[in-house]
């Protein structure tokens, strides 16, 4: 089985409503203008973003058009802001995308998790490197959970739970964070329970979030963060194409321990180099 593009990305089932500046009140303008905002769900286009933003665009050049009649300035800027808060929640369902893999969902996580996520977070084998304490109990779970959503409602990073599709387990969560928009720069996290480890999940769910990070968000470069003592990570990160840029002392203290920091780093085209070279990641992949 090699290395696949995500299969399908989905935008969630029910985007917050936007309202429509008075359009819903004025059939002729809302006829003119085609802004049946509060219809633009994804209901209408199901799981195919493309799609969402064409349908997005072809409303804005329909306002544009309108707006070369008689009332154009005030009409033109009712309409400009309904576009911008319509581009605004496009942008917002790309921090909360499903990403199918071969054989994992990464999916946005929601209260229900939380039982799952505390069962990993909580093992000091898992935490040994991270740069928290393991969690002490399930309100540490459902914070991060609702910290996680907050986040991405405010565009400022993404955090998926790792579920196994045969299966439905939820074994852990990766992340792309520290998002640093004008930089188009963010940072990737991943752990996943250790009866799972070795079997090149992080390779898959790693791989996937970089092509939705490249791809949809528009990065040039990933980085990583890691304790130089965690070698399972440093190796996970070599294969998805990281280099070792640099070593930062005493970056950490967790716990009264200090740690230093290895930086890793990924540009967009040493990723898609090696997506279009003729030995492709999924050659270091064992069965
Ligand atoms: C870091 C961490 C996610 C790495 O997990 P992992 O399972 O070793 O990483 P991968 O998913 O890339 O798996 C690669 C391993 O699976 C093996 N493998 C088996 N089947 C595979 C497959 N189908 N595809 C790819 N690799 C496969 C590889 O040979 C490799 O084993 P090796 O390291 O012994 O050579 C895991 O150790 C972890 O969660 N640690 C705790 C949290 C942490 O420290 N996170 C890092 C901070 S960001």
């Amino acid at each position: 089985m090699g290395l696949k593009s995500p299969s399908r990305v989905q935008i969630p089932p029910s985007p917050p409503k936007i309202q429509g500046y008075g359009l819903r009140r004025n059939p002729f303008l809302r006829q003119k203008s085609g802004f049946e905002v509060q219809q633009l769900t994804s209901a209408q286009f199901g799981t195919d973003l493309r799609a969402l933003r064409q349908h997005a665009r072809n409303r804005a050049s329909r306002c544009l058009m309108f707006r070369r009649g008689s009332d154009a300035a005030q009409q033109g800027s009712r309409h400009e802001k309904v576009h911008a808060a319509w581009q605004e929640h496009v942008m917002t369902l790309k921090f909360m995308p499903t990403i199918e893999t071969d054989r994992l969902v990464l999916r946005p996580l929601n209260q229900e998790d939380a039982k799952d996520l505390f069962a990993i977070f909580s093992d000091p084998v898992v935490m040994k490197y991270w740069n928290t304490p393991p969690w002490a109990s399930l309100d540490d779970a459902r914070n991060f959970i609702d910290s996680s959503v907050d986040a991405m409602n405010r565009q400022e990073s993404i955090t998926l739970g790792i579920v196994v599709k045969a299966t439905g387990e939820m074994i852990g969560k990766c992340m792309l964070f520290s998002y640093a928009k004008e930089s188009k720069r963010a940072e990737i996290g991943f752990a996943i329970g250790p009866s799972f480890w070795g079997r090149g999940y992080i390779s898959e769910a790693g791989h996937a979030l970089l092509e939705y990070g490249f791809g949809e968000l528009g990065l040039r470069r990933v980085e990583a963060d890691i304790d130089p003592g965690n070698v399972s990570s440093g190796k996970a990160l070599e294969r998805l194409g990281f280099i070792r840029e640099g070593l930062l002392r005493q970056r950490w203290e967790v716990n009264g321990v200090v740690s230093d920091s290895a930086l890793y780093g990924v540009l967009a085209e040493d990723f898609r180099r090696r997506k279009n070279s003729p030995k492709p990641p999924s050659s270091n992949r064992r069965g």
